[in-house]
């Protein structure tokens, strides 16, 4: 399994989400603190940008600009309606000051 370094740990200010293309991969990198969670960032309900969201750092779940589902940053499971299928999760690893992906 690929580890691709996408970012540095600054590039995600705290709280919020930003997208990465890796290889085919449309990913959602989000961050709460000094962690960074990633999504596929496309919302199950209709192929919205999830990173386009909103981070809410005391759930840890993302808002789907779009309708307003959310997901779980640590599981991609939907926490709301429209949405009831997950979105997939990658591992994300931190080296140092990069920020690193596990593809499938
Ligand atoms: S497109 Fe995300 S909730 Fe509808």
């Amino acid at each position: 399994m690929p580890e691709v370094t996408v970012c540095t740990t600054s590039t995600i200010a705290d709280g919020t989400a930003q997208r990465f293309d890796v290889e085919g991969h449309r990913i959602a990198i989000a961050r709460v603190g000094e962690t960074y969670y990633a999504l596929g960032d496309r919302c199950s309900h209709e192929d919205f940008s999830l990173s386009l969201g909103e981070v809410d750092p005391e759930t840890c779940e993302i808002e789907c600009a779009r309708h307003g589902a959310a997901f779980d940053l640590r599981t991609g499971e939907p926490m709301s309606f429209p949405a009831t299928q997950a979105v997939a999760t990658y591992e994300v690893i931190v080296h140092g000051d990069a920020v690193s992906v596990v593809l499938p």
